[in-house]
């Protein structure tokens, strides 16, 4: 899979990128980060990036050009135009299935903003996915496209080495629960033991008892998740309500 991000500041992402899971699954040849910088498509010798916004107010706007142009390069290098996600704390609300419906991309182009945000027209323009990592607004999207990039990472086949680890995540799987609590040696560390249960080796008890565990932390921590509120239906126009 291929991710494309589009920074002001592509040298936050090196560090990031080069520890752990990521630096693995990129040496492996499952996912390629590209970074591209927006600075590159500025328009005047001082290669600027932003202005005052029309009408006044504190700040300083992306500009629609550099930004709209470097999209457009982007998606260019590539057969495949790749979904277009730009990160603003007005999207969408990243949560486990949007990450599965993004991961079903087989190219991301990450939009990263800075200052105030983006003039409204490389919205109006480009149509992106907007995404939102969490009601709070950060100092740029930098730190947001890094959560979609390993989020999504984790679910690229090969990456984690184990499909069905993907599936006991919390948030995943069929009923999307909380995970049940891991326990590794020693089996007893001040006075806390490991439940005999899970040294048993009896695979069926195992299974009961994680999933009764998972319910529980669920209840307990996230009682949202146990019962979402049902998708209601819209009758599609044309069609008569039935009696
Ligand atoms: N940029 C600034 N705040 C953000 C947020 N909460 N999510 C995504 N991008 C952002």
């Amino acid at each position: 899979m291929r991710f494309d991000v589009l920074t002001l500041f592509p040298g936050m992402f090196p560090s990031y990128l080069g520890q752990s899971l990521l630096k693995l699954a990129i040496e492996r040849g499952l996912i390629d980060v590209q970074l591209h910088n927006i600075r590159d498509w500025a328009h005047d010798k001082h290669h600027s990036v932003d202005d005052r916004p029309f009408g006044g107010g504190p700040g300083m706007v992306l500009k629609v050009e550099p930004v709209v142009e470097c999209v457009e390069a982007t998606r260019a290098l590539t057969p495949d135009a790749g979904h277009l996600v730009m990160l603003t704390p007005h999207g969408r609300r990243l949560d486990q299935r949007i990450v599965e419906e993004l991961a079903a991309n087989e190219r991301l182009i990450l939009l990263c903003g800075r200052y105030e945000g983006f003039d409204d027209r490389v919205r109006q323009l480009l149509a992106p996915d907007e995404i939102s990592i969490g009601d709070y607004v950060l100092g740029g999207g930098e730190v947001a496209s890094m959560v979609v990039i390993d989020a999504v990472a984790r679910l690229v086949p090969g990456v984690l080495g184990d499909e069905e680890s993907n599936r006991q995540d919390s948030f995943s799987g069929e009923d999307r629960w909380l995970e049940f609590g891991q326990f590794t040696r020693p089996r007893e560390y001040r006075g806390l033991a490991v439940p005999e249960v899970l040294i048993s080796g009896d695979h069926e008890k195992i299974a009961e008892w994680r999933r009764a565990e998972s319910a529980k932390r669920t209840a307990e921590q996230r009682a949202d998740l146990l019962d979402p509120a049902p998708t209601v239906e819209q009758p599609k126009e044309n069609e008569t309500e039935r009696t």
